[in-house]
């Protein structure tokens, strides 16, 4: 019996973890979001309505699912008591929310921060979502952060008032506008008690969970090629979304998890800086761009596009060892008559199979594509892959070939039920 499910993005975010983690969680007992805070924005559509979550797991719908927000994550607690509120308003009662006690606190002065530290690099900025990301998993790592437990104790105004003291410090050498101690500390202390009944014992409950045979999805955010060991550094995210992320973020021994799910799109994106070999600078990239709707969730931008990259998906399988792949946005490709498929790059006159370490070498890797017949059908209603068009086939065996992972997923528009399974995972 396979009982964990680890969805992961596979490339640079945005595959559609959320569609994928929500539609497992129908079979689930529990869906737990393991690293990232609400730089993450994952959509759901359900019955008709678009939910674009940030914080709260992609598994919140069913009241008998519980949904954790586990140690790895950094969590802004104002924004994740609006998101709950949203919810609330649209029907979805959000009392099967539980936030692990171990999870860092993302306070204003990390957003501040976060700000100065893109506004400081210029040119060479990362372009990060402003959420306060980076700064908070710094203060994690150098052992200055305040985690919920800590937000919640009644030692919370000693502690906070040297934690502002500290960024303040900071924030006025960088020439940015300090945070009122008083002001925030009288909001924050609101807020604390507003979600203390959500906050537990996150990895006693995740492993009593395991130990009753419950069904449990882990759902990642961003994606392996952003993760801070493993991803394009420096054009990076602070934590790791990639599998060895998944264990440490929710408490679950690696020999627990059975299936590691790649989530990628039939094509590829990206948003924000950094190395991108297989991007689309012509009109066929701006007209997937608005086929997609290929923009960010969190923050707006037009995602750049690019061909499917499956020398970058290689190397994301070598490190998350994928059991299965979820192929997302087939639908998008529809009417384009010829399709590309990265298998080499060329680096400097050498050919080459993977990433490399450095930015500036991943900027010369100059593409090797495989060429593949389109198809002109509309495939947003295909439930079995048996009735996609042959050239909709070929290009998923054709990935299949290139990876010698199995596409478990096919999935051909945005809505929960456009999905075709080929595997049932929870057997
Ligand atoms: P996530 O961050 O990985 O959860 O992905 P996002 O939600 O940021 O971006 C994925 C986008 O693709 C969302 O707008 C989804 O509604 C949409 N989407 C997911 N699967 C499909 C699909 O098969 N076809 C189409 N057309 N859109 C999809
Ligand atoms: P989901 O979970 C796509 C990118 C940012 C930036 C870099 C660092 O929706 O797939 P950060 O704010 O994390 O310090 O930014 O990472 N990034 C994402 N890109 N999807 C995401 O999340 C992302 N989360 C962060 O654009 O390049
Ligand atoms: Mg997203």
């Amino acid at each position: 019996m396979k009982n964990t499910v680890v969805v992961i993005g596979s490339l640079w975010g945005d595959e559609g973890k959320g569609k994928i983690t929500n539609f497992l969680s129908g079979q689930a007992d529990m869906v737990v979001r393991y690293a990232g805070g609400d730089n993450a924005g994952h959509t759901i559509v359900l019955n008709g309505e678009t939910y674009k979550l940030h914080l709260v797991p992609s598994g919140v719908f069913n009241p008998d699912v519980k949904n954790v927000l586990a140690n790895g994550m950094v969590i802004n607690p104002r924004n994740l008591l609006a998101e709950i509120k949203d919810l609330k308003v649209r029907g979805v009662l959000c009392e099967n929310l539980y936030i692990g006690e171990r999870a860092q606190v993302i306070f204003d002065s990390h957003l501040i921060l976060d700000d100065l530290h893109e506004q400081a690099l210029g040119k060479n900025k990362i372009g990060t979502t402003k959420k306060g990301i980076g700064p908070a998993y710094e203060d994690k790592v150098s052992r200055k952060g305040i985690r919920m437990i800590d937000f919640i104790s009644a030692d919370f105004k000693t502690i906070y008032q040297e934690f502002v003291e500290r960024h303040n410090k900071e924030i006025s050498e960088l020439g940015g506008e300090p945070v009122d101690f008083k002001v925030s500390y009288a909001e924050y202390s609101k807020i604390a008690q507003e979600l203390k009944p959500h906050i537990v014992d996150s990895v006693t409950l995740i492993n009593d969970a395991i130990t009753d045979g419950d069904k449990i999805v882990l759902e990642g955010a961003q994606g392996a090629l952003l993760d801070v060991d493993f991803g394009t550094y420096p054009f990076v995210t602070s934590s790791n979304p990639s599998i060895g992320g998944a264990c440490i973020g929710s408490g679950i021994p690696a020999t627990k998890l059975n299936e590691v799910i790649g989530v990628s799109k039939a094509y590829g994106t990206r948003v924000g800086a950094g190395a991108f070999p297989t991007e689309m600078f012509d009109d066929l990239g701006n007209q997937i761009r608005e086929r997609g709707h290929e923009y960010g969730t969190t923050t707006k931008r037009p995602r750049r596009i690019g061909w499917f990259d499956a020398v970058a998906l290689n190397y994301s399988i070598m490190i998350n060892g994928f059991t299965g792949i979820a192929l997302m946005l087939l639908d998008v490709l529809t009417g384009i008559p010829t399709l590309k498929i990265a298998t080499s790059y060329n680096l400097d006159g050498k050919t080459i199979h993977t990433l490399p370490a450095q930015n500036e070498l991943c900027l010369r890797c100059k593409p090797n594509y495989i060429e593949l017949p389109g198809w002109k059908e509309d495939i947003t209603k295909c439930r079995t892959f048996a009735s996609l068009p042959k050239n909709a086939q070929d290009y998923v065996k054709t990935i299949e070939e290139c990876t010698g992972v199995p596409v478990v997923f096919v999935s051909v528009g945005p809505d929960h039920d456009a999905t075709i399974v080929r595997k049932e995972l929870f057997k």
